[in-house]
């Protein structure tokens, strides 16, 4: 709020003498008060300082897209945003500058999971609260105030046990199952907490051999570059695991192209994380047999946790999004009205 009052000084020494040159009719002493107005106005709103950490994918965009429409001026907010580019130093960097900008709160969607302790510390001594968007991390939880976001160990789980019920169902519960895993960013929480997750399924179930996994860094392109990969070096998979649909999308291309073929019916199935609109065209077209979803339109959500941190009120450490899983069987009611 001090801040915006800042931006508004250094605009009036620029606007205002150009203003008074190039216009006849301008009258001073209204303008000021329209200034004042103004400042009035804009010492009433939120400074919050977000930092995202890239745009890899379509999930990402979207919860850019949902944290900016909610974060709006007409909504109470003045919205400070950076784009990291996928890296964790432009991040701190952002985090830094908007600690000495003093913002009224910070939030950031964590590129990896550790390494964030001194940044949070140094944002904690400047008295700005710290909201942890989308990713989680690995820190000493009293530096920041809270996390807004997904369980990805819980979505790893689902996709695994979905698999399991699955097989059981067409009978092929105790068949070797050669599977291939497309990883997202390393050290991210979304890619260790999947692996942690679908492993865990894996784990018990001896007939299911994990024949390679790779990092994709959740993106089309490079999904298809490591299943294209994947694909000359095995000629038996059975199960590809896409940590998101970008890559899932990818590995699908890539499939196509060697000549072979994915669904239920197929060479093997594809299985991603997301539920992006795409995507769940494609689990109707039956190309991807399920498809776990990851919310990314957290921006209501994490409006209704600063509100209460403005206003003084106790937040829970955690919260977590709604999430679904979406298969051939339930997809169609869900197509239509997905916005991302
Ligand atoms: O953190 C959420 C994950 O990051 C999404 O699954 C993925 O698409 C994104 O890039």
């Amino acid at each position: 709020m001090k801040m915006k009052r800042i931006f508004r000084e250094i605009a009036a020494v620029i606007v205002l003498p150009l203003a008074l040159g190039g216009c006849s009719f301008f009258n001073p002493a209204a303008a000021l008060r329209e200034q004042d107005e103004a400042d009035a106005a804009m010492e009433d709103l939120i400074n919050v300082g977000f930092s995202q950490l890239g745009s890899e994918s379509a999930w990402r965009t979207a919860n850019t897209e949902s944290v900016q429409n909610t974060l709006t001026e007409k909504n109470g907010y003045f919205l400070l945003y950076d784009n990291a580019r996928q890296s964790q130093q432009n991040q701190i960097k952002a985090l830094r500058s908007y600690i000495s900008q003093r913002v009224d709160v910070i939030v950031f969607c964590p590129v990896q999971e550790t390494g964030w302790d001194t940044v949070m510390a140094e944002a904690k001594k400047a008295g700005i609260p710290v909201i942890v968007l989308d990713r989680s991390i690995e820190a000493d939880d009293s530096l920041y105030t809270t996390f807004v976001g997904e369980d990805n160990r819980e979505e790893g789980i689902r996709i695994g046990e979905w698999l399991e019920d699955y097989l059981d169902q067409q009978g092929k519960g105790d068949d070797t199952e050669n599977i291939v895993v497309l990883k997202g960013t390393e050290g991210s929480s979304p890619e260790l907490g999947r692996s942690m997750g679908f492993n865990a399924i894996a784990a018990r179930n001896p007939n299911w051999k994990i024949l390679a996994q790779a990092g994709a860094e959740f993106t089309q392109a490079k999904g298809k570059e490591v299943m294209a990969r994947f694909l000359e070096e095995f000629d038996d998979i059975d199960v590809v695991v896409a940590q998101n649909d970008d890559m899932a999308i990818g590995a699908l291309e890539a499939i196509q192209e060697a000549g072979k073929t994915a669904g239920v019916d197929g060479d093997m199935i594809v299985l991603s994380f997301d539920g992006t609109k795409n995507a769940l065209e494609l689990v109707q077209k039956g190309q991807i047999a399920a498809d776990m979803e990851c919310n990314p339109l957290s921006g209501p959500l994490l409006s209704d946790v600063i509100q209460k941190i403005v206003n003084g009120e106790q937040v829970e450490k955690e919260y977590y999004m709604e999430e679904m899983l979406f298969t051939e069987d339930n997809v169609g009611r869900y197509i239509d009205g997905r916005v991302y």
